[in-house]
């Protein structure tokens, strides 16, 4: 909708450039800008897309000022205490909440699609015991477009529905493979009569030597954890497959080269590094000396799970997830966790800072979250291996959303140039 525009002159020369404004359902309305090189010969500046709306899209909506994140709509808090991982992956998937009919039918295609090719399977045993499952993720996924052929053709909507479903149905199962493959376990095959979360769990957990009863609550927790992390607007990942898709590329290869950007410790990577950090400080003794660290810039050292580029106020995913925290050690009968009686003292003291304050640096959604997963018994390498799982809904998500557009175009960023000016060669007999 565009209702009013700016005008923006050069004084030099009196050329003009008309700037629409256009505004959306709710947040901040946005300049096309997409006139200022033709009229005026310029391009804009905004290092980090910091304040770039690069799309318009209808799937999640962030305050990051009054700690609103909505999900199609609707509030996390909500879908959080109300939803379930499925429910909440139709509804970023297809814009509203399935019936009960459709919810079945939807679950139940997602259920019955979990098991990988066997040879994509024997692909793990040619990575090291040690490679980082993150490694072995992004690599497998990328592969399926090498076996899954009949969901190449992005411009055919069934086979972008069956692209979906199958890489929701199957990303817990390569997780899992990884994660067995860096414990030179045999693999477990998913069990159809399993939901989403207690299949993930079975899959990295269970040998074949005993029977392995799934802790529902933890299969509980990680429902949750996986409705916090299904989506969040145009962040790093999500805008990388979106960048991928637009070229065309397979949509394997969208959703991999999402999961690389995500591993980054600025990024999805930070949940495994909150728990390192927090072993590192060790005590609340230690914390004044870690956060004069986190102000000194010569340090390089940050507090992981602190500050976002766009949630400048507590993070509500983030609060879930602490509120959460207690009620499952207390339930899986460790309700003493020194790490998070740490997290917990960090917090309370960092936000009393002026360093922290000032800069609006609130604990973010991998503050806490790694608590959880190390309470559960997944390890530390595969936190963010989990944050993929989830991830990949909003992943597929918005690469729907961009492919289905018929006005979609290659992303094709432009620059301040600032290098050479033309020169000639010079030949190497005359140079010094
Ligand atoms: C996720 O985009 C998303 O939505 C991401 C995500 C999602 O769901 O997809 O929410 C998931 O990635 C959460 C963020 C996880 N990352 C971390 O926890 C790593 C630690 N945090 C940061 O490195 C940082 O806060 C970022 C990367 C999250 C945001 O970086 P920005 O927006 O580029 O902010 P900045 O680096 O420009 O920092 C602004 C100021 C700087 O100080 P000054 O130059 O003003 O003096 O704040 C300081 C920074 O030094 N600062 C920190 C800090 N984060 C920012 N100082 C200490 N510790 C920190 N964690």
């Amino acid at each position: 909708m565009t209702e009013k525009q700016f005008e923006l002159i050069d004084r030099a020369t009196e050329r003009k450039s008309e700037l629409p404004v256009r505004t959306g359902t709710i947040g901040p309305a946005v300049v096309d800008i997409s006139s200022i090189n033709k009229d005026l010969g310029l391009f804009t500046y905004d290092p980090g897309f910091g304040l770039t709306a690069a799309t318009e899209s209808r799937i999640t909506y962030i305050d990051g000022d009054a700690g609103v994140l909505l999900y199609r709509g609707y509030p996390v808090e909500q879908l959080a205490e109300k939803s379930s991982f499925m429910e909440v992956a139709y509804l970023l998937l297809l814009g509203e909440l399935p019936s009960r009919k459709q919810l079945e039918g939807f679950s139940g295609s997602i259920r019955y699609h979990t098991m990988i090719n066997e040879t994509l399977l024997r692909f793990f045993n040619g990575f090291h015991h040690n490679a980082h499952p993150m490694a072995m993720v992004s690599a497998v996924v990328a592969s399926m477009s090498a076996f899954y052929h009949d969901t190449m053709d992005i411009h055919n909507p069934r086979q972008r529905e069956i692209f979906a479903h199958r890489i929701i149905a199957k990303i817990p199962t390569i997780a899992a493979a990884a994660h067995k493959h860096s414990l030179g376990q045999p693999f477990i095959y998913p069990r159809n009569d399993l939901g989403y979360c207690s299949n993930a769990l079975h899959m990295l957990f269970a040998v074949p030597c005993e029977p392995y009863q799934v802790d529902s609550v933890a299969a509980e927790a990680l429902d949750l954890l996986f409705i916090l992390h299904a989506d969040h607007e145009q962040n790093a990942s999500t805008s990388t497959v979106r960048l991928a898709g637009s070229t065309g590329a397979n949509p394997y290869a969208a959703i991999s080269a999402g999961v690389s950007a995500l591993w980054g410790p600025a990024h999805g990577g930070a949940n495994e590094a909150v728990l390192s950090m927090l072993e590192q400080i060790g005590s609340v003794d230690n914390i004044a000396k870690y956060l004069a660290m986190a102000k000194d810039k010569s340090s390089h050292f940050r507090l992981m799970g602190f500050g976002h580029r766009v949630s400048t106020n507590f993070d509500p995913r983030a609060k879930i997830i602490r509120e959460m925290c207690h009620k499952v050690l207390v339930r899986l009968g460790r309700p003493d966790n020194p790490l998070l009686e740490l997290a917990l003292r960090l917090e309370e003291i960092a936000l009393k800072d002026e360093y922290f304050i000032s800069r609006k640096l609130y604990p973010n959604v991998d503050f806490y979250s790694g608590i959880i997963y190390s309470a559960i018994g997944i390890p530390r390498s595969m936190f963010t291996v989990m944050f993929a799982i989830a991830r990949t809904v909003g992943w597929v998500a918005h690469w729907q959303e961009m492919i289905s557009d018929p006005a979609m175009r290659i992303g094709r960023p432009r620059q301040l140039y600032t290098g050479p000016t033309r020169r000639d060669y010079i030949d190497i007999t005359k140079r010094v």
